[in-house]
Order: structure tokens, then sequence, then C-alpha cells
């Protein structure tokens, strides 16, 4: 590439899981990088972060860096704080933001976009789009096909989510525990090795967590169907590689479990691993580095009419996260909706 062609693309947060991730799935797809601009917080002004073999030096976010950075994109993983003060003075500032966290995904003028599901839906966007929560993009993925061809009407779903999804923090507490040390920071509410905890961010007055109504309403809004109900457990697991769902579904018209199973091999960004005689599923130990999601268990659920079990696995931080967010990027890039601006500095 010619260092007049492509985009400049800040990452805020580049110095965490998520940012980290993206700075590889970036370079990894090949994305039109003409320059990178990494942002992280004061404490990392200064650090590096490697892109192409180099060392990019990390700069403290503030609102004139951000203003002044000269990015046609930027992708927010930095906490929802950060993305509630940051990604609209971006936004003010003509850089077309994909943000990872939950500040704006159920605003009803953000798009909140799975490439694979509703494409469509980055045509009305006003400079910020949201990235769903890494547990909602695995499932409704899987789901989409399924939904096209029976009409789901209500979903059940059970996740066990690895201690990535919850950051440096949540990696660095379970390697502590495993690896007999204490904790610097605990993260979890209690032990994780050896353990899993049915809690993943606050509890509601109604008994839910943040974590499972997220996964109730992104997916209504993803789906695009408001008949649709989904019910959610979330379980933080001691694992690493990706989270994991165990979901049942109800179905408006019968369901032929072959049918799911050659629907589910075809659909895109989805791996079928079905072969249980063989002991061949999904499973997080597999699942970890790649983008896809993968789709196994697949049987009939017959307390219900028109009911599928099913079994998918996802590494959180790609497909769940960076991955998702890289894939809008390039979906702005081939709709022409990325404007080929150019860095101020
Ligand atoms: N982990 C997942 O699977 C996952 C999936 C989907 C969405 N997300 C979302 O992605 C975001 C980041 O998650 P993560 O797992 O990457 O967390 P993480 O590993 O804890 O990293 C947090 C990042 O945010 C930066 N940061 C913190 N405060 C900041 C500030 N005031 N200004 C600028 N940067 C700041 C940190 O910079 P320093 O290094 O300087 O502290 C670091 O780069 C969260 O919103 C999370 O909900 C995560």
């Amino acid at each position: 590439m010619k260092d007049d062609q492509g985009f400049a693309v800040a990452v805020v947060g580049a110095t965490g899981m998520v940012g980290r991730t993206m700075i590889q799935v970036l370079e990894e797809r090949r994305f039109p990088v003409r320059r990178l601009l990494p942002f992280a917080s004061a404490r990392s002004a200064g650090t590096a972060v490697l892109f192409r073999g180099k060392e990019v030096p990390v700069a403290g976010l503030t609102e004139s860096a951000l203003r002044t950075c000269g990015a046609d994109v930027a992708l927010f993983s930095a906490g929802a704080s950060v993305s509630r003060q940051f990604s609209p003075v971006a936004a003010q500032a003509g850089i077309i933001v994909v943000d990872n966290s939950s500040a704006f995904r159920m605003d009803p003028d953000t798009p909140l976009v799975v490439p694979e599901v509703n494409p469509g839906a980055l045509r009305g966007h006003r400079g910020i789009i949201a990235n769903p929560n890494c547990s909602t993009i695995q499932m409704v993925v899987a789901l989409k096909p399924l939904h096209d061809a029976y009409g789901i009407n209500r979903i059940v779903v059970a996740t066990y989510q690895s201690v990535t999804g919850a950051g440096r923090r949540g990696y660095d507490q379970l390697m502590a525990e495993v690896e007999g040390r204490h904790p610097d920071t605990q993260k979890f509410p209690h032990r994780i090795a050896l353990n899993l905890i049915p809690h993943i961010d606050e509890f509601d007055e109604n008994g839910n967590t943040r974590e499972e109504t997220k996964m109730v309403r992104e997916t209504v809004k993803i789906m695009g169907d408001p008949g649709s109900r989904v019910a959610a457990t979330c379980v933080r697991v001691p694992v690493t590689g990706g989270h994991s769902e165990a979901v049942n579904i109800e179905c408006a018209r019968p369901v032929d479990v072959q049918q799911a199973r050659e629907l589910l091999r075809n659909a895109p960004g989805v791996v079928l691993v079905d072969e249980p005689e063989k002991a061949r599923y999904p499973m997080p130990a597999d699942a970890g580095g790649r983008d896809e999601v993968f789709v196994g268990r697949v049987r009939r659920d017959p307390t219900v009419p028109n009911g599928l079990s099913l079994w998918i696995v996802s590494d959180n931080l790609r497909k769940g996260a960076a991955t998702n967010a890289v894939q809008i990027a390039e979906r702005l890039v081939a709709d022409g909706l990325l404007g080929n601006r150019r860095a101020a500095g």
C-alpha cells in the first residue's frame, strides 16, 4: 500500500485484551491501515504496541488528541464511561466510531451490527456504530439461519463465559489462582479457579444481571423481531479461549434436525462440529484464536413443539469483539461509507 492510500485507524483501549486483539486482527485481515493511532489511558502513554512488526507509540486519550488525530475510523474498546465521553467527540470530528462497549447499543439511533446477520443496519448510521456484547454476537450468528428458516419464537440460553471476557484483570486473577499466587487485584466477587460464578455484571431488581439483560435486548434489536422472547443465565467459568452457550429454541414452524445441520453448515461465519460419536463438538480450547462461531450437539428438544437444542462456542476476544468490529469497518469500506480523510499530522 502506498503512503497516501488506506485509512487512519484509531484504536482506543489499545493496550487492553480487546484492543490488542483488534490490532492483531487489523493486521491479519490486511485491513487497509495507512496509519495506526493507538490510544489508552494516561498510564500507558509512552508505551508501544506492535503492528506489522513495528512498535507504534501509544498516546494518552484526551478530547483534543482525538479531535486532531486525523483518524477516519476509531475502534473503541476502553469501557462504557470512556465511550460515553469520547465517542461523540470523535463522531463530531468526522471520525466514524465502532464502539465495543455497552454505551450506545440500545440507543435507537445507533445501529447494533453483526455483519453476518444485519449488515443493512449500517446504512442509517450517524457516526457511531455499536458492536454487540460478545455472548450476543456468537448466538445470533448461529441462530440467524435457523430464524430465517423456522421463525424462532423463544430462546433459552445458559452461557459459560471465559475469564478473558472480564479483561486483563479477569485473566490475571485466574492465572494467579491457578499458580497459587495471591492475585494483585480481585476482579471477580469469588475465587474463579476450580469454581464458577453465576454472576456477570450487576443484579437488577428482578434478579437478572445486566449481562443477561444485554443478551435479551440486543438479540431482539439485531434479529429485528420484537416478538422473539429470550431467557438468559450468564455464568463465568475458569476457562480461556472463548465463551460457550447451551441454547434451546422454540420455533413457529416444524424443525428438521438434518436440515438445520445443513443450514448451519452453509451459514456465513459458522463452522459445524457435530460428530458426537467421535467425541467431536465445539470446545473453547479449539475455538481460541479463531474467528468463526462453532456449533454442535444439534438435536431435537422434545419438550416443546418445534424445539431444537444446540451448543455454540466462539472466541469472545475475536468474533465476540475485535473481529466483529473490524468486519464492520470492512463493510464501511466496501459500501463506500468510510471517507478517505487525510491525517492532520
Ligand atoms: N473482553 C471481552 O471479551 C470483551 C468483549 C466484548 C466487549 N468488551 C468490551 O471492551 C472493552 C474493553 O475490554 P477489555 O477486555 O479489553 O478490557 P481491559 O483488558 O481491561 O482493557 C481496557 C483498556 O481500556 C483502556 N482504558 C481504561 N481507562 C481508560 C481511559 N480513561 N482512557 C483511555 N483508555 C482507557 C486501558 O488502558 P490502560 O492499559 O492504559 O489502562 C486498556 O487499554 C470493555 O468495554 C468491554 O466491556 C470486551
